[in-house]
């Protein structure tokens, strides 16, 4: 048979296979491979007998409700759930803003870019962010524009945001795309007065913020959280993306969106066309879960559950790693960012991890450039035991010692 030729929209042409997809495809066979890569869960994080339980309770209950047809919007109950949340705890204007239950927050950010971004347009975003948001602003055409990143304050420089949108004459930025709580990959959070600062910039140049939360949950420090930007939003330019993926379970595909009710009802008739609603079965058990157990004992579980892991992961890189490497210590989240010394050859160190059996990120995954950030990596601490965070990260120490560049 003769090669088709499949003439493809433009839209998709630039977009690459995730590579973090990819690699999670890939099975690691090595009976000894110790996967530091994924942003995925403890497989100890799933209350699964509860659910259980639940699940046949809302078959009992719900079933018919959740095999017919649904409303694009969510389920009500669900929505009120969230609502009621978001106010009593973080403050956000539920009175002007409305929540759409999206199939996951990947379909969040997709239907968010599908509105704002035209062919040409600009994202701007942390310079080390989400794969997965830089694809998607890809598939509409758009540019991911990285700004400089200050671990200290693991904030975007301000300077740089104001001067990139002052030299905006023809407004082609759109949104600024941040992870303002325990960053990915970084796992950094910006302070209340720097959250402030970016938000006053976006406002007086009428940019959107797309507010990602995906951990911001999973404090593990004695620090007080730290307001939501969407809790300063007095003007309607914050949209505030949630997720159960990272507190309940990715499985379920359900995140949400707060925005404001003009973008709200845009996303509305976008996220029709894409899949018309989220999956109902997990929406009523979700529900369920929050109205008859005490969701906020779950995430207390979870952030004790997790906060083990980041001490011993942190402390590992502190007893075997400190002379090839620095690192971050976050305060929450699932991930710690290594940056790799200057004399450490990178491509030697990711061949000798790898020989090593020890996955990571590298940071030009995880950027908007894709490229430029060969020495950092990322560890996730949420899904390998205490014992492959202690061996995976002596391997690490090993990889690098065996990379030094000679002098
Ligand atoms: C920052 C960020 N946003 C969004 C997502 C997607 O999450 P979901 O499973 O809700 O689609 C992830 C997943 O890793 C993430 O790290």
């Amino acid at each position: 048979m003769s090669e088709l030729r499949y003439s493809f929209a433009s839209r998709v042409s630039n977009l690459i296979p995730s590579p973090l997809r990819e690699q999670a495809k890939h099975v690691q066979t090595a009976d000894d491979y110790i996967k530091l890569t994924y942003g995925y869960p403890s497989n100890q994080a799933f209350p699964i007998e509860k659910l259980a339980k639940l699940s046949d309770k809302i078959y009992r209950q719900h079933a018919v409700e959740f095999m017919q047809y649904g409303e694009t919007e969510g389920i009500p109950k669900l929505r009120e759930q969230l609502k009621s949340r978001l106010h009593q705890y973080q403050n956000l204007d539920v009175v002007s803003n409305d929540i759409l239950i999206t199939s996951g927050s990947t379909q969040g950010m997709d239907l968010v870019f599908k509105i704002f971004v035209n062919e040409g347009d600009t994202v701007l975003t942390e310079e080390q962010t989400f794969i997965g948001a830089v694809n998607a602003i890809k598939s509409y055409g758009g540019h991911a524009q990285g700004l400089p990143f200050d671990m200290t304050s693991g904030c975007i420089d301000t300077e740089a945001l104001e001067a990139t949108l002052s030299a905006d004459t023809a407004h082609r930025i759109k949104l600024l795309y941040l992870i303002p709580t325990f960053q990915n990959p970084i796992g950094t959070s910006m302070s209340l007065e720097k959250r402030q600062e970016v938000y006053d910039i976006c406002q007086k140049h009428q940019v959107m913020i797309y507010e990602d939360d995906p951990y911001g949950d999973l404090l593990y420090s004695d620090i007080e959280s730290i307001p939501k930007i969407k809790s300063l939003d007095t003007t309607g330019i914050v949209i505030y993306a949630g997720s159960f993926s990272k507190i309940l379970a990715p499985g379920s595909r359900l995140g949400y969106l707060l925005a404001p009710k003009a973008v709200f009802d845009k996303l509305v008739l976008v996220k029709q066309v894409a899949d018309s609603f989220a999956n109902l079965y997990w929406q009523y058990l979700a529900s369920q879960l929050i109205d008859d157990y005490d969701f906020n004992e779950h995430i207390a579980y979870l952030r004790q559950l997790y906060k083990v892991k980041a001490d011993a992961m942190v402390g590992a890189l502190r007893k075997y790693a400190t002379k090839d490497m620095t690192f971050v210590v976050p305060d929450g989240g699932y991930f710690i960012s290594v940056k790799l010394n200057d004399d450490i050859d990178s491509n030697a160190f990711y061949d000798a991890l790898d020989q090593r059996h020890v996955g990571v990120i590298p940071g030009n995954v995880m950027s908007a450039a894709g490229q430029g950030y060969e020495r950092y990596f990322r560890l996730n601490f949420t899904l390998p035991s205490v014992e492959e965070i202690e061996t995976g990260i002596q391997r690490i120490a090993q990889a690098a010692a065996v990379a030094k560049v000679k002098q």
